[in-house]
């Protein structure tokens, strides 16, 4: 599987809701379709679509490839760390989806996840190498960063002393919990500390990588989630939508980078003056959907490097 190719014609996105005869279409996230088949209650398939939210709202426009370009990147990820924790995910090909109709391969092909269903740890592991976003806000208000005393003078996009985990909560709104709180909800001392060992193994070394690329990873978060009690690496990895990239060249203490996501679409919905950031969404401009899909096939192919199917 590669990523979207940036040379095809802005084809309509796939807003998802598809019906798959014999499964079963048992939940809508912001971006993902989940199905379950009732011969494989232990597994699932997730299809992410192209819907896009910013805000938490789900806007009525979709960026074309957005799911084929975060699924190539989680796929990219979970193969580079494949040494350092086992995925829930099996396979995205499509033939090899047991009782997934032949007919839906193609619709699928890029966008289908099947994975083993795990019991979620409902904590965000957030980690940061450099202050941006909620934790420029808490330094800025502060001094501080989640328990961590930081030095003085550091500034917007500055690079953290070390990489740094903030925990929050897994929950319709993500509230920052202390790491006893953290260990408390993950559910022992052992699995937490592993889980937090792990994370940042992961986070340097694809931060190393990154940054051979010329991208900076700033922050990103990961899930966890246990099959057979055993802790497993769940949903999307590293991707625009779960991180921060930003073009190495291009950070400047001080100021707020570019970054490879939806930002320009953020920026848009910041410009509008009469929406409150509730339903329903304002509409979109082909042109900020358009830039939008570019920086997401860019950041696709400067991370895995081959050319978009
Ligand atoms: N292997 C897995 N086992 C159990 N749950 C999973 C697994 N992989 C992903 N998930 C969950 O499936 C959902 C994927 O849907 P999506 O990414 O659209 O959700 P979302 O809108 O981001 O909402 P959420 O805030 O719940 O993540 C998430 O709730 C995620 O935690
Ligand atoms: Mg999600």
């Amino acid at each position: 599987m590669s990523c979207p190719s940036p040379s095809t014609a802005l084809s309509p996105g796939y807003a998802g809701g598809l019906e798959i005869p014999g499964w079963d279409f048992f939940y809508k996230g912001k971006v993902r379709d989940l199905y379950q088949h009732p011969n494989h209650p232990d597994h699932m398939l997730m299809v992410a679509t192209d819907r896009l939210s910013a805000f938490d709202v789900v806007m009525e426009e979709t960026v074309p490839d957005r799911g084929r370009v975060l699924t190539h990147i989680t796929e990219y990820w979970l193969n580079q760390v494949s040494d350092l924790i086992p995925a829930a995910r099996v396979t995205v090909e499509p033939s090899e989806i047991p009782d997934l109709p032949q007919e839906f391969h193609d619709a699928l092909r890029g966008r289908a996840t099947w994975t083993r269903r795990a019991e979620r740890v409902n904590v965000e592991i957030v980690l940061r190498a450099f202050l941006a976003g909620s934790g420029w806000r808490e330094y800025e208000a502060n001094g501080s960063l989640w328990e961590h005393q930081l030095p003085t003078g550091l500034q917007k996009s500055s690079r953290l002393p070390e990489v740094l985990h903030t925990p929050t909560t897994k929950a319709e709104i993500d509230e920052p919990i202390t790491w006893a709180e953290a260990v408390e909800l993950i559910g022992s001392e052992e699995d937490a500390a592993l889980i937090h060992e792990v994370a940042l193994k992961i986070f340097k070394e694809a931060a190393n990588t990154a940054s051979s690329k010329g991208v900076l990873l700033a922050d990103t978060k990961f899930e966890f989630g246990r099959i057979d009690g055993k802790l497993v690496l769940i949903d999307e990895v590293m991707t625009p939508d779960s991180s921060r990239y930003w073009p190495e060249n291009e950070v400047v203490e001080g100021a707020e980078p570019p970054s490879f996501d939806k930002e320009i679409v953020r920026a848009y919905l910041r410009s509008l003056t009469d929406w409150n950031r509730k339903p329903p969404p304002p509409t979109i401009p082909a042109e900020v959907i358009t830039q939008t899909r570019s920086r997401y096939l860019e950041i696709c192919e400067i991370l895995t490097g081959n050319s978009p199917v």
